[in-house]
């Protein structure tokens, strides 16, 4: 699977004037790559993650999924939700997990959400949960659980479905550096693993390693960024 954005603006209403978040950016991700992405704080990252998520159209521009163009129209809100289920595994800033569920059931219910809640994918719930470190608090909620732990969830629930391409928002936030070191080296593993394009938005230099390209969002557009020092 590879992801391809040609051309993408993102422009928003600034007051009386307009904002150009994104501009004329060109981006692609070849199946089983890790990309990073750096920049300043405010350059658009996370627009441009949820842009490429499916979770904002582009003002400008087309994003294509496998080669198949995803907002020229041509697919329907619920075909590109379903889309987004099936192929996208997504991790942000803060966990975003739900409160009444344990860490086991957050994951269970990725496989149930599709019909496909069997003895595999149990196992494999459990797998993704031992990979990250947490299968001592499988059966916890996340009330009881702590900034980090819910965060290597997340990112367990994320893999679930065998996304694709999977896209992380600064995943590593409330991670200790040798927590995020740990979760950076298994998102980039299981993305070569599993030949999905992979696409990690990222403030810590030292995680940079992981990755097979560094790339520095600047004025709206990716440029090449040196690793480490231009970071
Ligand atoms: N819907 C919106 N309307 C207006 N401005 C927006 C909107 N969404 C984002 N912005 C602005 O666009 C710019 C980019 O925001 P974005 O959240 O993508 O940055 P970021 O690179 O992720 O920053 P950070 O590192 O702080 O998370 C910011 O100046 C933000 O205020
Ligand atoms: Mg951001």
């Amino acid at each position: 699977m590879n992801l391809e954005l040609s051309n993408i603006g993102v422009t928003v209403a600034d007051g009386e004037a307009t904002l150009d978040i994104l501009h004329e950016l060109d981006l692609r991700v070849d199946a089983g790559e890790v990309v990073a992405i750096v920049g300043e704080s405010g350059s658009g990252k996370s627009t441009l993650v949820a842009t490429t998520g499916l979770l904002r159209a582009p003002t400008t521009g087309s994003v294509a999924i496998n080669g198949q163009a995803v907002n020229d129209g041509s697919l329907s809100n619920k075909e590109i939700a379903r889309l987004r289920h099936a192929e996208i595994g997504l991790v942000f800033q803060s966990a975003n997990l739900f409160p009444s569920l344990t860490a086991m059931e957050q994951l269970e219910l990725v496989a149930h959400l599709d019909g496909s809640l069997n003895a595999d994918a149990r196992a494999r719930a459990a797998d993704l949960l031992e990979r990250v470190g947490m299968s001592h608090r499988a059966s916890q909620r996340p009330g009881r659980l702590s900034g980090g732990e819910r965060q290597r969830v997340a990112l367990a629930r994320a893999l679930m479905n065998r996304p694709s391409l999977v896209l992380a928002d600064e995943p590593t936030a409330s991670l200790d550096a040798s927590r995020g070191r740990e979760i950076m080296a298994l998102l980039a593993e299981s993305g070569r693993e599993s030949g999905a394009a992979t696409v990690i938005v990222t403030h810590a230099p030292e995680q940079l390693a992981h990755c097979d390209r560094v790339l520095r969002l600047e004025g709206g557009r990716l440029r090449d960024a040196l690793i480490p020092a231009d970071v």
